[in-house]
Formats: C-alpha cells, sequence, structure tokens
C-alpha cells in the first residue's frame, strides 16, 4: 500500500490487522519475521521469531518454538512481552505489547505438528539438547521425540509509527481506545 496515507485511526488498525493477516501468509513479507522481547529474571532478552498464524478475532499471533528453548521458560515465568516488526515498504513500525502463553500439549498443538513434522522445519523442534546448550561442535544427529511448542502471543496494544517524508505519525490502539500521539 505505498503512497495511500490513511487518515483515520479506525482504517489504521484495520490496515494493520489486514496487514499481519498477510505476513502470515506470505513468507516474503517484512512482518512474517520479528523481534520479540521478553523478560529474564530482571534481564532483557530479544531474538527473531516468524509469524505462524493469526487469530484475528482473538488478536493473537502464534509462534513455533521448542519446549525448552529460554523464551518458552521466559514466558511462562512472565508472560508480558513485546513484538516489534518493521516494514520498509509501509514505513510502518508496529511495538505489539502481548500476553505470551505456551502450549505443549492438546489438539491445537498435535495437529500443527502433523502438519510440520514431515518438513524440514520439524529438524528445528527435535534437537536431543535444549537449545542454546555448549556443543564442541554442531549437532551431527536428530533424537526421535519433538520438542515443539506453540507459543501464542495474545496482542494487548498496538504502537505503531509511520515514517513519511511529509511528516512522521504514531497512534496507541489498546484498551483505553485509539488514539494520537507525538512521534
Ligand atoms: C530469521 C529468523 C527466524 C527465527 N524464527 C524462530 C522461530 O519462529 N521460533 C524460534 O523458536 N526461533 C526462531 N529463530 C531462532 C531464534 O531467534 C533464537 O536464536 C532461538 O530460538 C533461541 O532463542 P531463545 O534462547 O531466546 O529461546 C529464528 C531466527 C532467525 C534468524
Amino acid at each position: 500500500m505505498p503512497g495511500a496515507r490513511l487518515e483515520q485511526l479506525a482504517e489504521i488498525e484495520t490496515a494493520v490487522w489486514a496487514e499481519l493477516c498477510a505476513a502470515v501468509r506470505d513468507k516474503g513479507h517484512p512482518w512474517r519475521v520479528g523481534v520479540l522481547a521478553t523478560v529474564d529474571g530482571e534481564r532483557a532478552d530479544a531474538r527473531n521469531v516468524v509469524l505462524r498464524d493469526i487469530e484475528a478475532a482473538a488478536r493473537t499471533l502464534l509462534i513455533y518454538t521448542d519446549a525448552r528453548s529460554a523464551k518458552a521458560r521466559q514466558a511462562e515465568h512472565h508472560p508480558q512481552g513485546m513484538l516489534v516488526l518493521w516494514s520498509d515498504p509501509l514505513g510502518w513500525q508496529l511495538r505489539l505489547r502481548v500476553h505470551l502463553m505456551l502450549q505443549t500439549s492438546g489438539l491445537e498443538v498435535s495437529s500443527r505438528w502433523a502438519q510440520l513434522k514431515m518438513s524440514p522445519a520439524a529438524h528445528d523442534y527435535l534437537s536431543p539438547l535444549p537449545p542454546g546448550s555448549t556443543l564442541a561442535r554442531p549437532l551431527p544427529q536428530r533424537g526421535s521425540r519433538g520438542y515443539f511448542a506453540v507459543l501464542s502471543a495474545e496482542v494487548w496494544s498496538v504502537d505503531w509509527l509511520e515514517l513519511h517524508a511529509d511528516g512522521h505519525r504514531r497512534a496507541i490502539f489498546d484498551a483505553k481506545g485509539p488514539r494520537w500521539v507525538t512521534p
């Protein structure tokens, strides 16, 4: 949508969710990969993640991960996270305040694993050692059991920033209602 400058808060919010829906379908979408920040005790932590799916009515984004990963542990101890996305074509940054929930079993997880397990991406969840384990050399083998987990990120607030030659704009969409703020 480059060039079309939206004026109304309601249309901006609608466009943000439409782009998030596009991002989970289109592997080339700039919002397909974002930075998820979490709290690790008293320290910050952050890493890239892929947006795999969206439940737009529930304002929830789905991320796949290894159940033994640091982010999974952090999400269970401190479910507040921040997902940061940037699209150069749109000129839009999103800072999504999210509530994280780790799912390691149940129909949601097993049906997604059934789809994924025959694909090369399954290797990401089959390592015999947890992510971050110290290794003498890269792992040659894979284990037989999956540690696949779905990390759901319910969006509690959207901080939208548009960079534009005619002036930057910023708006917040949260429980207090949509409003313009200074960039
Ligand atoms: C482009 C890119 C996409 C990534 N997507 C994911 C992902 O969807 N899920 C995931 O668990 N790790 C993903 N990773 C790896 C994480 O960034 C991170 O290195 C790893 O999960 C360990 O993070 P943690 O120790 O904080 O849990 C991705 C890395 C890159 C570079």
